[in-house]
């Protein structure tokens, strides 16, 4: 098969194509004919070696932790699939990834794509929407009629966060520069902080209950933050940490998340997808020949929304 590979940590001139046997399968796993995968942050820190003690590599090893594909076969002990199933996965980050015709999955953690957008689409939702759900209802326990501020709004993870956020009934406010401010306005956003010109701490009158943070901010800025919680309010960051001590003091919770693989997630996604309430926002489509040019956008600080990586062998 046709896959990108990376054989040494370095800069996007370690992105090779190349050819390399379709991998082969274990009795709880699915082999996936990947039709689309989405650029992430993570990718880059992977391939400069930046996380290279969180997720320890193999040599060489195939890049991007999310895909949409059709089901080409399973394992003997998987019941939940079975060829010809359309699916989206966010994969084991320390495993071969989907920048290559075919990806192997853990058959647990792919789930039925949704049915009424393009499967190429699907493949932008997995890293996103998951790390948008997890932050606001698993650790930031948002709530109906709720204030929450998401920084970095209109990006991978901001896109879906705001129409999660949204679609739970939250007034939701989130940092952005202008140029983003249509995309945020399309999803129905109440407030846009333009952070290239507003101090975020001026521009948010009453309290909030919930902060998500997805901005490459340090802890000097975040910790200014953190009073314009009320007591009991959460803090969840996706980058940094603010100050733990700062926030008891405040009598708020800080929480550094990392986004875990969930079936059952992607599947209540999915759903909201087919019910109208979510979608995914992608602002890019390119070919996987043009992934170093991705990398270099993203490390420019150039992406908004999600960077789709079409490798739709249907057309
Ligand atoms: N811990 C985890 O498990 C986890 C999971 C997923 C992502 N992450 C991290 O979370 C961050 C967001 O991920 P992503 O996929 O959404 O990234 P992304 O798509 O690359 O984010 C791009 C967006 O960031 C915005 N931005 C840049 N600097 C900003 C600032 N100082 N304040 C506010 N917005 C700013 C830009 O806004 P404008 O275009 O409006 O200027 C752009 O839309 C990344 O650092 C990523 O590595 C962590």
């Amino acid at each position: 098969m046709k896959a990108v590979r990376i054989h040494e940590y370095g800069g996007t001139e370690v992105i090779r194509y190349e050819v390399t046997p379709i991998p082969e399968i274990d009795q709880d796993e699915v082999l996936i004919k990947v039709v689309a995968t989405a650029f992430n942050p993570v990718d880059a820190a992977i391939r400069m070696g930046a996380l290279k003690n969180i997720f320890p590599h193999q040599m060489p090893y195939i890049p991007n932790v999310e895909a949409s594909g059709v089901i080409e076969s399973i394992g003997g002990a998987v019941t939940n699939f079975k060829p010809g199933d359309p699916v989206f996965v966010f994969l084991d980050m320390t495993k071969d990834g989907a920048a290559a015709e075919y990806v192997v999955t853990k058959a647990e953690n792919a789930a039925l794509a949704p049915k009424s957008i393009d499967l190429q689409d699907a493949g932008a939702i997995p890293v996103g929407a998951l790390t948008a759900w997890q932050g606001l209802f698993d650790h930031g326990k948002l709530q109906e009629g709720q204030r929450v501020l998401i920084t970095a709004a209109a990006g991978g993870v901001g896109s879906y966060g705001v129409q999660l956020a949204k679609w739970k009934g939250a007034h939701v406010i989130g940092t952005a520069s202008e140029a983003s401010f249509p995309l945020l306005q399309g999803l129905g956003i109440d407030q846009i902080i333009d952070y290239k010109h507003e101090a975020v701490e001026e521009k948010v009158s009453e309290k909030l209950d919930l902060i998500l943070n997805l901005a490459p901010e340090g802890p000097a800025e975040l910790n200014k933050w953190l009073p314009l919680l009320k007591e009991g309010g959460i803090f969840v960051s996706t980058t940094s940490p603010a100050d733990a001590e700062l926030a008891n003091r405040s009598g708020v919770q800080t929480i550094r998340m990392f986004v875990g693989r969930n079936a059952g997630q992607l599947t209540q996604i999915a759903a909201l997808v087919d019910e109208g309430r979510i979608k995914p926002v992608i602002t890019e489509r390119v070919k996987l020949d043009d992934l170093a040019l991705i990398h270099n956008k993203s490390q420019a600080g150039k992406i908004r929304g999600k960077v789709l990586i079409n490798l739709d062998w249907r057309q």
